[in-house]
């Protein structure tokens, strides 16, 4: 016999077994070994989904049973006992009256449980210690969250209790379920939407349970807020696909093996009208088309528009072949691709601008549990870093080096000019960052980048960089002819490198992973006119501050300044003329460069900056 046939048979004739057995509560037996009456089923041996909170307080302990997930369970047992002896101690008080104290001694409700199957969410309970008792003891539970999903000897902290101090040794804590952000614990209402009834969609219900779910902003399904959120259903040999979309025109799921565009099989939900249409398309590249769906791949089950959410759920045939690949979801394992847009072309959809996430380890669509988004902080950093350094510490040291060189003569730092010691501070700055931020990206992606241009820029960019500093320490002694010549070819490397970089930078507003919009654009262009304008404008000013000076000066910013204005020259130390407005110019550079790095660094740390945007406008209006 089929083996889930098997156990849906197991299942049938057990559960009203189970139910008489064990719907009204714990039988006392369960006392010492905690061990519900579940036949033919045995405990979970993953790490459980629940745990018990302490609160020591005077004489008492408070106890709170549930899920940092939120997850419901249907029912427990629990009690005190002394970790040396194994003995039940202490009495729990003013039990409410949707559970029930159970007397494992005579007279003492020094064990509680349920009374019924109904899910329950944060069981409070109060313990009070036992009169001259002195020793350790844990809280020992079950936990059933299904009929056949339970956790036996589920241990709290161990808590010491000597005289009048109760102590919580929180270093003995038994793992709980892997979590990768810290919810608070479960809540009735959520604070923030108090007094309005917010009723999570169904396709929330069962996630992680018997639905792998997917969504976006991460850690959304939890609380049911998604913006966009794909669930996957297997219900025997039959593949259920659930998505939900706010706000857009069609919303997507695509099966990948990688987790970027490219060779994916996706179907789409379009609302067309009012009315939803579903289609198949494929990924070439970065562009997706349609392409025709074939027969009994795909079967829209339903689907709704409510309040410009879109949610379609479709049966997808477990094994197909599309454009050549096989899509076989029993054995393959795939990463989801969940996409939406606000735009529709007239035989395909337009580009995926609200939601484009991607989940990050690959599985098997039929091994349930929550599926974690891609980390991007590694993207993050290396846009923050490569931003810091190519818009803001590389464009000013480059300006110092080509101007300043007659500016602040005056003062030396440590027997150098003050152009040479602040060019080489910035550009060492330059220098690490992009080598850290190429580690990094480097570290993220670990293979050749799809994003050709992008890549090959930032490559180009951390070559030049690299050999940059290298050259400088090997240059020649100034008043040797070979001087002109590193001279030429350090301007050369350094504002190739530069270009590059900026280049490049523009090229990254279009990478999907990135979640820049694209009005950056613009900022970048405002920063390049900005950049350009300083540029004309200085030569300017050093044009007319040479011919302030007479002809004994050479206007050529290449030629090597340094040795004017120094020992070797017979005139008192100066600034070349107009050094008051260079400096203003400096100044008013300098300040507006680095606002253009913070908005930019804002900007691509906290991607997508419009949802953040929102969050805080939201966090605001709530004071
Ligand atoms: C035990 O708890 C139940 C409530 O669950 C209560 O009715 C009963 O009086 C308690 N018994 C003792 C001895 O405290
Ligand atoms: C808690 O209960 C489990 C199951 O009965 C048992 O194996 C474990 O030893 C208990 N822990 C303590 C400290 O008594
Ligand atoms: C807490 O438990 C750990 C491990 O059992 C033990 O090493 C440590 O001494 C305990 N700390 C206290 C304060 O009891
Ligand atoms: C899909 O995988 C299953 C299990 O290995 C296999 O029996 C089936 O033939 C495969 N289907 C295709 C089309 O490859």
């Amino acid at each position: 016999m089929n083996y889930r046939i098997l156990i849906i048979f197991i299942i049938f004739i057990c559960i009203p077994a189970m139910i008489l057995a064990y719907s009204s509560g714990a039988p006392s037996m369960a006392c010492k070994t905690l061990l519900p009456l579940h036949e033919n089923t045995s405990p979970s041996k993953s790490n459980p989904k629940f745990e018990i909170r302490t609160v020591p307080g005077h004489g008492r302990i408070r106890i709170t049973l549930g899920s940092n997930e939120g997850f419901p369970f249907m029912g427990f047992i629990i009690n005190a006992r002394d970790v040396e002896s194994g003995e039940i101690v202490g009495e729990f008080v003013d039990i409410p009256n949707t559970v029930q104290g159970v007397q494992c001694t005579p007279g003492i409700n020094n064990t509680v449980t349920h009374r019924d199957s109904s899910e329950k969410h944060n069981i409070e309970l109060e313990w009070t210690v036992p009169s001259d008792y002195e020793g350790t003891i844990i809280f020992n539970s079950t936990f059933v969250q299904s009929y056949t999903m339970y956790w036996v000897g589920v241990e709290s902290s161990r808590i010491t209790i000597l005289g009048d101090s109760i102590q919580v040794n929180t270093t003995t804590k038994l793992p709980t379920t892997e979590r990768t952000r810290t919810t608070p614990y479960y809540i009735e209402s959520d604070a923030n939407n108090a007094g309005e009834l917010t009723v999570r969609h169904p396709l929330y219900d069962g996630c992680a349970v018997t639905k792998n779910c997917f969504g976006s902003p991460d850690g959304c399904i939890d609380s049911g807020s998604c913006d966009a959120a794909v669930a996957v259903e297997v219900k025997g040999e039959r593949y259920y696909f659930e998505i939900l979309g706010k706000n857009g025109k069609y919303i997507a799921v695509g099966l990948s093996e990688d987790n970027r565009m490219g060779d994916d099989s996706v179907v789409e939900c379009e609302n067309r009208g009012g009315q939803m249409e579903i289609h198949m398309s494929w990924n070439k590249g970065k562009s997706n088309s349609r392409i025709p769906t074939p027969v009994g791949a795909i079967s829209l089950e339903s689907s709704s528009i409510e309040n410009g959410v879109l949610y379609c759920k479709f049966l997808r045939e477990k094994s197909t072949v599309i454009q050549g690949r096989s899509f076989n979801l029993t054995t393959q394992l795939f990463h989801l691709l969940l996409v939406s847009g606000s735009d529709l072309k007239p035989n395909g959809v337009g580009f995926h601008d609200l939601i484009y996430a991607a989940s990050s380890s690959p599985r098997r669509l039929s091994d349930v549990g929550q599926i974690a988004a891609a980390s991007d902080i590694f993207i993050r950093v290396h846009g923050g870093l490569m931003i810091a350094a190519w818009i803001g510490t590389a464009s000013v040291g480059i300006l110092l080096a080509r101007y300043y060189k007659q500016t602040w003569v005056k003062s030396q730092l440590a027997g150098k000019d003050q152009w040479f010691v602040w060019h080489r501070f910035f550009m060492v700055l330059t220098w690490s960052m992009t080598m850290a931020a190429f580690i990094i990206i480097w570290i993220e992606i670990g293979e050749w980048s799809s994003e050709t241009i992008h890549a090959s820029l930032g490559v180009l960019t951390t070559i030049l960089t690299f050999i940059q500093p290298i050259m400088a320490a090997l240059r020649p002694h100034p008043d040797t002819p070979r001087r002109q010549l590193f001279n030429w070819s350090h301007w050369l490397v350094g504002n190739a490198a530069h270009i590059s970089a900026v280049i490049a930078i523009f090229f990254a507003v279009r990478l999907n992973k990135a979640k820049i919009p694209e009005w950056v654009d613009w900022v970048l262009t405002a920063y390049v006119v900005f950049h350009v304008i300083t540029h004309i404008v200085l030569s300017f000013v050093n044009w007319a501050s040479d011919r302030q000076d007479g002809p004994t000066i050479d206007a050529f910013p290449m030629k090597d300044m340094h040795m004017r204005g120094s020992m070797g020259h017979s005139d008192i130390k100066r600034d070349a003329p107009l050094g008051g407005l260079r400096k203003l110019i400096f100044a008013m550079y300098f300040i507006i460069i680095a606002i253009f790095v913070a908005g930019l660094v804002i900007i691509v740390v906290m991607a997508p900056i419009e949802d953040s945007w929102e969050k805080f406008k939201n966090t605001i209006s709530t004071y």
